[in-house]
């Protein structure tokens, strides 16, 4: 997207101290999403470093709530369909859940059991990785459901915490690294 674009859109994104506890230097994008320009390069660079073609992954999965908020416009910009994994107790009967620990707390996601096609390849984006507790939850569902994960794509990636490292050598992108 080039220098002047890769400046403003980093420029779009917010540093939270203390949120939502002391300690935590909270990354927020929701800037970027108000922003019409901004919006159009975040598409435009996910785009561009998918970490794997678009060819050798059917579907993308987006994680509650964050990645609800342009995983949908990436999966239409790509011709592809678009999976919700949701946090615990939103969707009807026959889900698979899987807990873990984030940087801040604990939480649960869950998948519909028949959402995931058996063999479908899919590419997982979120906001942001930390631990990667959240996006090895969503690829630990993802292959219960009889799926693969094709890759991985964030926006941001927090160094120093190893969640990257965490996802084994699966593909994976991420466009921004903050510490
Ligand atoms: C944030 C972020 C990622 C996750 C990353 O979501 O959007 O999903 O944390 O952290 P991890 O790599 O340590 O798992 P959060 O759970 O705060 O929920 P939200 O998107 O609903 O605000
Ligand atoms: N999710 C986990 N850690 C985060 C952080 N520092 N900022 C925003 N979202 C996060």
């Amino acid at each position: 997207i080039g220098n002047e674009n890769a400046e403003y859109l980093v420029s779009k994104i917010r540093t939270i101290p203390g949120f939502p506890k002391e300690g935590i230097l909270f990354r927020d994008f929701m800037p970027v999403l108000a922003d019409a320009r901004a919006f159009g390069l975040l598409l435009d660079a996910l785009e561009a470093a998918l970490p794997v073609a678009a060819d050798e992954f059917d579907i993308i999965a987006g994680l509650e709530a964050r990645g609800f908020l342009f995983g949908p416009a990436l999966a239409a910009r790509l011709g592809k369909g678009f999976i919700a994994v949701r946090k615990a107790g939103k969707l009807p009967p026959e889900t698979v859940s899987e807990s873990y620990d984030l940087e801040y707390g604990q939480a649960t996601v869950e998948i519909e059991t028949n959402i995931v096609h058996e063999g479908s390849r899919v590419l997982v984006v979120d906001d942001l990785i930390a631990t990667g507790g959240t996006a090895r939850a969503a690829a630990s569902l993802i292959e219960k459901c009889g799926g693969t994960v094709a890759g991985f794509s964030f926006v941001m990636e927090l160094v120093g915490i190893g969640g990257m490292a965490s996802l084994g050598d699966c593909p994976t992108s991420s466009l921004i690294t903050m510490p």
